[in-house]
């Protein structure tokens, strides 16, 4: 059932599974992490820049107050340089009314390159000024910021170089990136190492299990040990335990009955031929002239009979398949007379055989096939109306009809018997299963069902007739054809 090759596939596309889905999972969390790190580094980095602009100004607040306190408003040359060095700044003024008054300033630019006003700062521009920083400032870049002022001012402003501004961001924005490098590799890890135990090893641990049980499915020690989770992966396994148990007793089932019907069948053949010599030398008993022997020997012969058949129809129904049809067009009503000849319905059997088929009526069928068919049917009818001890034509008939429904052959066969029993009805068409009839084996109706089904027909047992009513249909080959392409068609 199953090669090597077949085999293979699966493991070998398990393994290449296996590295994907980890590798997958392993690349995924890192670049999930990366952009998580990205969208907090973005006003992060604003956010630092204005933190940093910040501390100047406040440096320079605290600078304003001593310049203003000295006396005269004037402080020396080489302290007004220190301080503006300790602020980082070119240039310290303060308006007040409608005064600018410069504190101090060394070496001013001629022209500015950017300006800000720290007292209204919006996010979004916080963030474009900040890129702008990273990206367009030169060596010689100068910069305006102006802010609050102390001692009832207007506003501070303080005139500097961009350079080390853009020099810290730079160190800032490193760091961000090893940092999140570090995170981004520590989550990544710890999100692999998860997912391995808690979802790839038993994922594969089942896939491994699927693998086994399908190269030896009948063989209980495959089906999987299940680990107790109480998540997906624990139902799955439960699922998989009980489909694979079902599925394992299944076989060994049917295995089993297999072996009993091949059993059973060679018994029924050795048995058909003691009967067969049984039935031989019964038939030298019936030439004596005893009686007692007279009385009991054809009972005897009729019940050896009876055997042989029950152990003929057992083996050719446990004989494979039946062969294919072999349609050809055929006319119904000769059919029917060797039908009425097979059952021996002659002289002396006191039932009524009636045909009433319309005229020429052909059927496209397999002759012996549809022999086979109508003979099963037909003797059940008259097994039915001896049952009931037929003698009298009148009341104990068989009738065949025969018509043609557009490209099918409908055929009925009813008897004036006591009809299908509610217990025989159950399992009508079943093998073994649907006779009531002492002596019958329950195969007849099976094998006229498995024959009519090999035609593409069906057969049927008519509700509501006096006695008994069994349809078989039988469409014409050019329909059956239609239909089973249609059917592939749909499939
Ligand atoms: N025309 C009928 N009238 C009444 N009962 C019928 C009729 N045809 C079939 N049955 C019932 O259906 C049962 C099944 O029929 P089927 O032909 O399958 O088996 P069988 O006749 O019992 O045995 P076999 O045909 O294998 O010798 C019969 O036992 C009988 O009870
Ligand atoms: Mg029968």
């Amino acid at each position: 059932m199953t090669t090597s090759e077949d085999a293979a596939v699966p493991s070998g596309s398990g393994r290449r599974l296996r590295f994907g889905l980890s590798g997958k999972l392993l690349f995924l969390t890192i670049a999930f992490v990366m952009v998580a790190e990205i969208l907090i580094y973005v006003p992060s980095i604003a956010n630092f820049r204005l933190n940093w602009l910040n501390d100047r100004l406040a440096a320079a607040h605290t600078a304003a107050l001593v310049l203003d306190a000295a006396p005269s408003g004037m402080v020396p040359e080489s302290l007004a340089r220190q301080i503006l060095k300790s602020i980082g700044a070119r240039a310290v003024a303060m308006k007040m009314g409608k005064q600018r008054r410069l504190l101090a300033a060394s070496n001013l630019p001629e022209s500015l390159d950017e300006s800000i006003d720290m007292r209204s700062v919006t996010w979004y521009r916080a963030i474009i000024d900040a890129f702008k920083t990273l990206f367009t400032v030169t060596p010689k870049s100068v910069m305006r910021v102006v802010g609050p002022a102390p001692m009832g001012g207007d506003f501070l402003e303080i005139i500097l170089d961009e350079a080390p501004l853009r020099q810290a961001m730079l160190k800032f924005s490193t760091n961000i990136m090893l940092l999140s490098l570090v995170i981004s590799g520590i989550t990544a890890t710890l999100v692999f190492i998860a997912l391995t135990y808690l979802l790839v090893k038993p994922m594969r641990r089942i896939t491994a299990n699927i693998t086994e049980f399908r190269a030896e499915p009948e063989n209980p020690i495959r089906i999987i040990e299940v680990s107790g989770r109480r998540d997906e992966i624990g139902t799955a396994e439960k699922e998989l335990a009980a489909m694979q148990r079902d599925l394992a007793s299944m076989l060994s089932q049917k295995n089993r009955l297999a072996a009993l019907g091949l059993a059973v069948s060679k018994i029924n053949h050795d048995l058909r031929n003691l009967l067969a010599s049984a039935q031989l030398f019964s038939d030298q008993l019936s030439s004596l002239p005893d009686p007692k022997v007279q009385r009991f020997a054809p009972k005897l012969m009729r019940t050896l009979e009876r055997a042989i058949a029950f152990c003929q129809s057992t083996l050719s129904y446990g004989a494979a398949k039946e062969p294919a049809p072999d349609r050809k067009s055929i006319a119904l009503e000769p059919l029917l007379e060797e039908v009425h000849e097979a059952l021996g319905l002659g002289l002396d059997v006191p039932i009524r055989w009636i045909v009433a088929v319309e005229r020429g009526l052909t059927v496209e069928a397999d002759h012996d096939q549809l022999f086979r068919i109508l003979v099963n049917v037909a003797r059940n009818a008259m097994q039915a109306l001896a049952s009931r001890g037929a003698n009298d034509p009148a009341r104990d008939q068989i009738r065949i009809t025969g018509r043609r429904e557009g490209a099918v052959a409908v055929i009925e066969v009813s008897d004036t018997g006591p009809g299908v029993s509610e217990k025989a009805r159950a399992h009508l068409f079943e093998a073994f299963q649907g006779s009531t009839r002492a002596g019958g084996s329950g195969l007849g109706l099976a094998i006229a069902a498995e024959l009519v089904r090999a035609h593409g027909g069906e057969i049927t047992l008519v509700p509501g007739t006096i006695g008994a009513t069994f349809r078989v249909s039988i469409p014409d080959r050019a329909v059956e054809l239609n239909a089973r392409r249609n059917e592939r068609a749909r499939a």
